[in-house]
Parts: C-alpha cells; structure tokens; sequence
C-alpha cells in the first residue's frame, strides 16, 4: 500500500506521514529531507545553494547518511532545500531514491511536495494537506518555540510566503495537488482531527484498517 502526503511547509503533512505509517505498519519517507540535505551539503562547503551546477553534483554524491544531520531541521536548511528544489538536475538526482522507497515490499508511506504527481503516480491513497499560511505560520513559531529557539512571528510568515511562492512557481514538479488527492484544509482542525479525516480517507480508499 502506497500513500503519498503532499501539500505546503508547515501544514502537519510530516505528522499525518508519521501517524498513517504507524497505524498501518509502513516504513516511512519525509521526502523534503533530501532536498534539504543537499542544499546543506553545499551550504556546508560554503558553497552557494542557487548555484545549480554546484546543487545538481550534490544531489548527485546523495546517500542516506547525509539525512542524520541535526541541522536539517533548521529553517537555514529549509530555505536552501526550496532553492535546490526548483532545479531539475537536482530532482532527477533524487527521484530513483524515493521510486526505490515507494517500490518496497508492502509499500510505504511519502510526504512531500510532489508525491502524488511525479514519485508515485499510481499510489493507492493520495492526501493533499493545506491550512491557510497565517494558521502554518503560527504553528511553525510554536513550535520553533517549544524547541528553545529564539522566533518572531512575522519572519516566520515571511519565510513561509516565499516558500510557498517558490514551490508552487517553479516549472519542475511544482507543488500542485494531484488531481486524484483528497484535499484535507487543516486550518480549523487540531491534530487528532487531522489525522482522523486522513485516516478516514485512507480506509475508504482502500479498504485497509
Ligand atoms: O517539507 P520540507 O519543508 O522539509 O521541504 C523543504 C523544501 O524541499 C520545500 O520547500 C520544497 O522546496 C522542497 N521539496 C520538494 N519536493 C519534495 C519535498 C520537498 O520540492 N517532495
């Protein structure tokens, strides 16, 4: 069983990812990590992320043990992962990583932005998770927050605007949903209700408890 997650930065996609995967015993990929991965890994050379012949032989050299690195989690990381993201060397350095995840026996469960409409086409049950950008703003200073690190709110929002604008702008894998994904707006549900509609959809879908 295949369920890709997409949607935009912040919108409790990566929970839901994790939730599903636990209910139904799957391995579980949070995609976005590679991409930021490789925009540290030339950031980290000091090397400039919007460099694209730099960002595609990253991309390139990717192995998995780049994803333990703490400080992929950072915003530092997240802004230079939307830069790699856009550029389609680095996308098809990527994408028989995440084809080999998907194609696993018993199948696995992805989250990220083009899940449902380039990695996994024909996954059994496609979620697009969305809230409004000021409802993901305050989710992402809460939880900056709660982990101890310094945040003001109109940053954060700022930051999230630019992501989504480059995310959905750009020409390659562009964050769109697919046209068979059921559209979840988190916006005026907490987290239990999230993943009971995503739940919901999933058993419907396909048939599985
Ligand atoms: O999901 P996350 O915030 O970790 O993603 C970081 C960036 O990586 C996104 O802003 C997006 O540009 C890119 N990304 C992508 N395709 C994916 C996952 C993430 O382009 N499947």
């Amino acid at each position: 069983m295949i369920i890709a997650l997409d949607g935009p930065a912040a919108s409790g996609k990566g929970t839901l990812a994790r939730r599903l995967a636990a209910h139904f015993d799957l391995p579980h990929l949070d995609s976005g990590l590679l991409y930021r991965a490789v925009g540290m890994a030339i950031a980290k050379d000091g090397g400039d992320p919007s460099d694209e012949a730099a960002a595609t032989a990253a991309a390139r050299r990717f192995t998995t043990d780049w994803l333990s690195d703490p400080d992929l989690r950072g915003d530092a990381a997240a802004r230079a992962a939307s830069q790699v993201a856009a550029m389609p060397g680095v996308r098809e350095a990527l994408v028989d990583f995440q084809r080999a995840f998907v194609g696993q026996p018993g199948g696995a469960v992805v989250d990220g932005r083009d899940i449902g409409t380039v990695i996994a086409p024909d996954a059994d049950a496609k979620l697009f998770v969305t809230a409004t950008v000021e409802v993901r703003a305050d989710r992402r200073f809460k939880e900056l927050l709660g982990r101890g690190q310094a945040a003001i709110y109109p940053d954060v929002l700022r930051d999230l605007r630019e992501r989504d604008e480059r995310d959905s702008r750009r020409t390659v894998a562009p964050l769109v949903p697919a046209e068979d994904a059921y559209v979840l707006d988190t916006s005026a549900l907490d987290a239990e209700q999230a993943f009971e509609a995503a739940l919901a959809f999933v058993v419907g879908k396909t048939g599985r408890r």
